[in-house]
C-alpha cells in the first residue's frame, strides 16, 4: 500500500522547468551556442553543473573550471531572477489538493529536488508545512538518475522503498525512481518517460484514487 509519495518540484509541482529552460537558453544565446526546447529534455532533473557541461559540449570551445563556475552562476542569476515572482498561484493543477488529501490519509510527503532553489522555490508557493522532508541538492552526492536522492527520502521517512511513489517529468527521474525501486508516475510527455508505471499528461490527474488504482 501507498505509505509516501515522493515528489520532483521543477515541472511537477511547479513549473519552474520553463523558467529553467529560458535561463538556459538565455545563457547558451549569450554564448552562441544552439538551444531549442528537444535538447532541453535533456536537461531536466539534471543538475546546474552537469547541465552546464552538456550544453557547453554543443560547441567545440574549452573553458577553465572557474569559467564555468562564472557560466553556472550566469545562469543561476537569470533563474533566480524568473523565479522572484512565483506566488502560491503558480503551483501546477491539483497539486494543492493532492498535497491536502495525501495528509488527511496519513500518507507521508517528500520533495526529492536536484535544485539548489528548491526551498526558496517552495517558500514562495507556501507549502513547505505539507513536507515531512525536503531532500535537495545539498544533501546528496550523486544526482539523477542515480536513485540516492529518493533512497534518502524514503530513509529520512522510515518508509520501505515498495511502498513509496515517486512522481517526475523528467527521463533521469523516472529512471532514479525505478533504480530505487519505487513506483514511478511521469508527469507530460510519454516519449521521455518509457520506464514510467503510470503516465498522466496533465498534474490534475494526480488524485490518491488514481495513484491507489494503479499501485503495484
Ligand atoms: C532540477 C531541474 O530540478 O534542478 C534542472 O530539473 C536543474 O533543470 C536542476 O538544472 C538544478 O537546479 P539549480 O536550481 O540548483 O540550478
Ligand atoms: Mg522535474
Amino acid at each position: 500500500f501507498i505509505e509516501a509519495v515522493i515528489f520532483d518540484l521543477d515541472g511537477v509541482i511547479t513549473d519552474t522547468a520553463e523558467y529553467h529552460y529560458l535561463a538556459w537558453k538565455q545563457l547558451a544565446e549569450e554564448l552562441g551556442l544552439p538551444f531549442d526546447r528537444q535538447f532541453n529534455e535533456k536537461l531536466k532533473g539534471v543538475g546546474r553543473m552537469d547541465s552546464l557541461e552538456l550544453i557547453l559540449q554543443q560547441g567545440n570551445k574549452s573553458y577553465t573550471i572557474e569559467e564555468k563556475i562564472s557560466l553556472a552562476n550566469r545562469k543561476n542569476d537569470h533563474y533566480k531572477q524568473l523565479i522572484q515572482k512565483i506566488t502560491p498561484n503558480d503551483l501546477l493543477p491539483g497539486i494543492l489538493p493532492l498535497l491536502k488529501e495525501l495528509k488527511t490519509n496519513g500518507v507521508k510527503i517528500a520533495l526529492a529536488s536536484a535544485s539548489k532553489n528548491a526551498f526558496t522555490v517552495i517558500d514562495k508557493l507556501q507549502v513547505g508545512e505539507y513536507f515531512d522532508t525536503i531532500v535537495d541538492a545539498g544533501k546528496i552526492v550523486k544526482g539523477k538518475p542515480d536513485p540516492e536522492i529518493f533512497m534518502v527520502a524514503a530513509e529520512q521517512l522510515k518508509v520501505p522503498v515498495q511502498n513509496c511513489v515517486g512522481i517526475e517529468d523528467a527521463e533521469a527521474g523516472i529512471r532514479a525512481i525505478k533504480e530505487a525501486n519505487m513506483f514511478a508516475v511521469g508527469v507530460g510527455n510519454e516519449d521521455s518517460m518509457h520506464q514510467a508505471d503510470l503516465i498522466v499528461k496533465d498534474t490534475n490527474e494526480l488524485t490518491l484514487e488514481r495513484l491507489r488504482e494503479n499501485f503495484k
